[in-house]
């Protein structure tokens, strides 16, 4: 009986995003973040960047840094820095339109509340974000496009993936204002 019980609190669903691979305990109401580390992905691109323009230019895609062109060394740990900035972020604003980081392990591991993910079947978050951001959202990535990184909690939405650097900043300006935003208005229009 009590057996039954643990099992039914741990029972899991996993889902993979952009950077990182979550593991959601619904009964137990928490997802386990981790970053997903692109080795072999950088390794293959680097042997085919040596073979195509030479070992310096291979060197160079490690290291270079300039706005929103990132160098492999920041690919191979961006689910950590997304991790990461995900629990600052959160701490500094603890707003409602974020789901709620509890805890992280210096980006290696963060601990969220679980909020049931919106299907991705006749769901348009861009739109609707668009409008209300007065375009702002575009250009964010995929962060403002994908219902799954959205949910709906109290009847309005709420926002489960917010690591990203460039996604900050039209959250601050217009959190309050997306609270007004529900899964109706999140219906896909032709
Ligand atoms: N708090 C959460 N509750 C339930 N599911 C979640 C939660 N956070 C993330 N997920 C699921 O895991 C997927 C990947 O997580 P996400 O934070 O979007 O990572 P990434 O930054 O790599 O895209 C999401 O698209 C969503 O389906
Ligand atoms: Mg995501």
């Amino acid at each position: 009986m009590i057996f039954t019980k643990i099992r039914q609190k741990l029972q899991y669903v996993t889902a993979s995003g952009k950077t990182r691979f979550v593991i959601a305990f619904p009964e137990l109401g928490l997802v386990v973040k981790f970053p997903i580390v692109r080795l072999k992905y950088v390794c293959v691109k680097t042997k085919k960047d040596i073979k195509t323009h030479g070992f310096k230019v291979a060197l160079s895609m490690w290291t270079m840094r300039s706005t929103n062109l990132f160098g492999h060394r920041y690919k191979i740990i961006e689910g950590v820095r997304a991790n990461w900035r995900e629990r600052k972020f959160w701490h500094k604003t603890q707003h409602r339109f974020l789901c709620p980081t509890l805890f992280s392990l210096f980006g290696l591991l963060n601990i969220q509340k679980y909020m049931k993910p919106l299907s991705i079947k006749n769901t348009d978050v861009g739109r609707p974000i668009a409008r209300v951001t007065k375009g702002s959202s575009f250009g964010c990535g995929h962060e403002f496009e994908s219902p799954p990184n959205f949910s709906c909690q109290d009847g309005h939405l709420v926002m489960l993936d917010y690591g990203s650097i460039e996604i900050q900043p039209v959250i601050i300006k217009f959190g309050e204002k997306l609270l007004c935003l529900t899964e109706r208005d999140c219906v896909y229009r032709e």
